[in-house]
């Protein structure tokens, strides 16, 4: 999730641009960099780190030019450097390009262009397309554009610049937004619109598959066709704070409410619908012969994370018929942990820089064992040092409560699972096809769940009240559970325990009184029927029970106070699905309990001390 800034007016553009920049920064930051075009010379600056490292870059040096573009990145395709920086030229500087999202088949384009002599200078994928635009600019810059996204798969909103065509950018979208900001006798292209808000609020939104040529006194947005399209004025009425919030109050609202884009970033140039293939080539560089070797994992992480890795045990033990220890990287670490040669170590970290989770990797290391990390932060330590990494592309998660990140967290594990199943023969002809389809229906399910969010709410206001609730699940549900007791603890700070639903008569029962909310998932069919036996056990002593299990589960209502119903899947995955209500509820709740929500007390987004 980069942040792009383009100007094109009368006004000096640095300025503008550099402003642009600061107000997008939380779309992600670890290299920054911008062009300017005066007369007919375009100058290009940029860098790795923070958008103040690009200012001082720039020093006292004076930047001309009335048009410009400008980025700052959240690393994906190549780590954060000087050369990867955006924005990206061609062979010569007379191209330039910004780019957000992910351009899946950027190595057959960029092998090709090599072969056509093209000299490439960074490890990006956005590069590609400054070759591509340069490669067709036959004197239109608009069809050379055109020409060069029709090559592309993946996901991209670009902003092409050129000295050959001073008067006009070129903008495109496709899955990544990109917003044009109308001025008088300028105009602005941004990701987002706090980079333009303090200079224009009437905005055009483009499209999937649109285009714009933006001039200062005109703007002309095209169809996929090539047709020139009228849109619509947007007015915008929000203030810049709520603007970067994408209008949400809160980002931990907005994150919960980017999941269903979030899995399908993370999904993207990963599954071949057509073949019905797991397709991890470009990511890990397992052999077959190692894939097969392992004959025990380990998973190590912290807080949500490893929530999500109990979910990981699930799904390697169910498809790969392999132990898998899920452990702490606190404990591991001072555990002396008995790794042998044929286990894996899985290192999942949201930040990549969790200080235990790091420590619990070198520790591995020493050990001589292969780490494969699981990781949202390109160019991060736990990146850098793992020998495999699958990245989450959740894109900067700034609400220190996890919730886009642990759902792409499961959605690595699923494909990591299939994809180690797969290369040990585990899987049944069809299976794996299954699988992929049931990926990619995930969010649009996603998005039924966050579409009423009323009775959420409501629970949420009933339970806030209390300060001591209980989570129950078996099997999936109970790794849920853990997950959704850690939400409402930190955003609301409810005392929130979670149980093994056949754990509680053991002891925990003893303080189940008439009406302590108790949140019980029950999503796993082989466990339903003990799972509907705790709850009885629990509303015989005159709990609030909420329950979540799929449609077609009416039974469970007369059993509890609510049941939320949530859209059928196979059970196998259900905690993609149940986990969303539990964060909407301890969102809402936070909320009602006036507690700051992005910002818990006593709590860091990453930490990175012991
Ligand atoms: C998540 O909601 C928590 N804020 C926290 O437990 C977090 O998951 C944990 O600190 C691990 O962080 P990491 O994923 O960046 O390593």
């Amino acid at each position: 999730m980069c942040g792009i800034v383009g100007y094109i007016g009368t006004r000096e553009a640095y300025p503008i641009l550099l402003e642009g920049l600061y107000k997008l920064e939380y779309r992600g930051y670890d290299s920054a960099g911008l062009a300017l075009l005066d007369s007919g010379v375009i100058q290009l600056i940029k860098g790795v780190g923070e958008i103040s490292k690009l200012e001082e870059k720039v020093g006292g040096r004076k930047l001309t030019g009335c048009v410009g573009i400008a980025h700052s990145r959240w690393a994906t395709h190549g780590r954060p450097s000087d050369g990867n920086a955006h924005p990206h030229s061609g062979c010569s500087e007379n191209f330039v390009v910004v780019h957000n999202g992910i351009i899946e088949n950027y190595q057959s384009l960029r092998s090709r262009l090599k072969e056509q002599g093209h000299r490439f200078s960074s490890e990006t994928d956005t590069e590609v397309l400054a070759h591509l635009v340069e490669q067709y600019y036959d004197g239109d810059l608009l069809e050379a554009v055109q020409r060069a996204i029709e090559e592309v798969r993946g996901s991209y909103a670009i902003v092409v610049m050129s000295a050959y065509d001073p008067e006009r950018l070129i903008c495109a979208r496709k899955h990544n937004p990109l917003i044009i900001g109308l001025g008088d006798g300028e105009n602005m292209v941004a990701s987002d619109l706090p980079a333009i808000l303090s200079h224009t609020r009437r905005t055009y939104f483009l499209e999937d598959g649109e285009m714009a040529e933006v001039k200062a006194n005109e703007v002309n947005v095209f169809n996929q066709q090539g047709e020139r399209i009228e849109k619509e004025i947007f007015e915008v009425t929000w203030d810049a704070v709520a603007a970067e919030k994408g209008g949400y109050p809160h980002f931990m609202i907005k994150e919960i409410m980017e999941q269903p884009q979030a899995i399908r970033e993370t999904l993207r140039g990963r599954i071949d619908a057509e073949r019905g293939k797991v397709c991890l080539a470009d990511d890990l560089h397992f052999s077959c012969q190692e894939l097969k070797n392992y004959r025990k994992i380990w998973i190590v992480a912290c807080g949500t994370a490893y929530h999500a890795g109990l979910v990981g045990k699930y799904l390697f033990e169910k498809l790969v018929r392999i132990p898998v220890e899920v452990d702490l990287a606190s404990e591991f670490r001072y555990r002396d942990p008995m790794l042998d040669k044929d286990s894996l170590v899985i290192v999942i970290s949201q930040s990549g820089e969790t200080a235990d989770t790091l420590a619990a990797l070198r520790l591995a290391k020493t050990k001589g064992i292969k780490i494969l990390a699981i990781t949202n932060v390109v160019g991060s330590s736990v990146a850098r040092e793992a020998d495999e990494v699958l990245f989450t592309w959740a894109g900067p998660e700034i609400a220190v409560a996890s919730t886009k990140a642990y759902i792409t967290q499961l959605i690595a594990l699923y494909l990591l699972a299939i994809y180690f199943a797969e290369s040990r023969g585990m899987l049944e002809a069809g299976e794996e096809a299954n699988y992929i389809k049931i990926l990619q229906s995930l969010p649009e399910k996603i998005n039924e769940i966050l579409a009423d969010t009323t009775a959420i709410e409501e629970v949420a206001a009933k339970i806030s009240s209390w300060e001591n609730a209980f989570f129950i699940g078996r099997n999936l549900d109970y790794a849920v559970a853990m997950e959704g007791s850690l939400k409402l603890k930190e955003t609301s700070y409810i005392h929130a325990e979670s149980y093994a639903a056949g754990e509680l008569k053991h002891g925990a029962l003893a303080l189940i009184t008439k009406g302590i909310p108790v949140f019980a998932v029950a999503t796993q069919e082989e466990v339903f029927e003990k799972t509907v036996s705790n709850i009885k056990e629990i509303k015989a002593r005159d709990a609030f029970v909420i329950a979540f299990t799929f449609q077609g589960k009416e039974e469970l209502a007369e059993e509890v106070d609510q049941v939320f119903y949530l859209p059928c899947v196979s059970d196998f995955f259900a905690p993609v699905l149940s986990v969303v209500p539990l964060q909407l509820v301890s969102y809402y709740t936070a909320v009602k309990r006036g507690c700051s929500v992005d910002k818990p007390r006593n709590l860091a987004k990453s930490v990175t001390v012991e």
